[in-house]
C-alpha cells in the first residue's frame, strides 16, 4: 500500500515545489546590454546634470530625448553619431541657437573612449 501511494506523494511534492520556485522567481526586468548600462551610467555621471532626456525640458542644455533623430540634420556632412562624439569632444564647434557654451570642454579627456562609446550609443538609442 505504502508503495503505491509514495509516488504520488513524491509528485505531488515535486509539482508543489515547481509551483513555489515559479512564484518566487522575480519577473525578469528588461535589461540593458552591457555598453547600453554603461553609457546610462556615463550619462547620469557626466551629462544628466545639464541635460534632460525628458522632451522638451531644457536643464542648462538642451533635451537631448530625441537628439538620435535630430543630430543627423543640423550640420551638413555629419551623421547623428558624428554629431554627438563632436559635441563632446568639441563642444565649442556648434552652439545650439539659445544656449550659451557651458558644456565642459574636459569631457573629452576626462572620459575614457569607451565610455564616450557607450554614452553615444545610449543616446542615439533614446
Ligand atoms: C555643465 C553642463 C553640461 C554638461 C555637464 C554637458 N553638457 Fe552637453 N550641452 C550643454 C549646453 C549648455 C549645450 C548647448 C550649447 C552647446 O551647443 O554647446 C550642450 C549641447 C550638447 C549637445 C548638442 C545638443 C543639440 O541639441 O544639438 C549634445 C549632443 C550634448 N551637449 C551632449 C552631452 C553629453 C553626451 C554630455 C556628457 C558626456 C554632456 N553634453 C554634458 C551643457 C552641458
Amino acid at each position: 500500500m505504502s508503495k503505491r501511494i509514495l509516488p504520488w506523494v513524491a509528485i505531488a511534492m515535486a509539482g508543489l515545489l515547481t509551483a513555489c520556485g515559479g512564484a518566487a522567481e522575480p519577473t525578469p526586468a528588461p535589461t540593458l546590454d552591457p555598453e547600453m548600462a554603461r553609457g546610462k551610467r556615463v550619462f547620469e555621471a557626466n551629462c544628466g546634470a545639464c541635460h534632460s532626456l525628458v522632451p522638451d525640458t531644457v536643464l542648462v542644455g538642451p533635451s537631448l530625448a530625441d537628439i538620435n533623430t535630430r543630430a543627423a540634420t543640423l550640420v551638413d556632412g555629419l551623421d547623428a553619431r558624428a554629431y554627438i562624439y563632436t559635441s563632446i569632444m568639441r563642444p565649442d564647434d556648434y552652439l545650439v541657437d539659445g544656449f550659451q557654451n557651458l558644456m565642459p570642454s574636459t569631457l573629452a579627456k576626462s572620459l575614457s573612449g569607451e565610455d564616450i562609446d557607450a554614452v553615444v550609443a545610449y543616446l542615439l538609442a533614446q
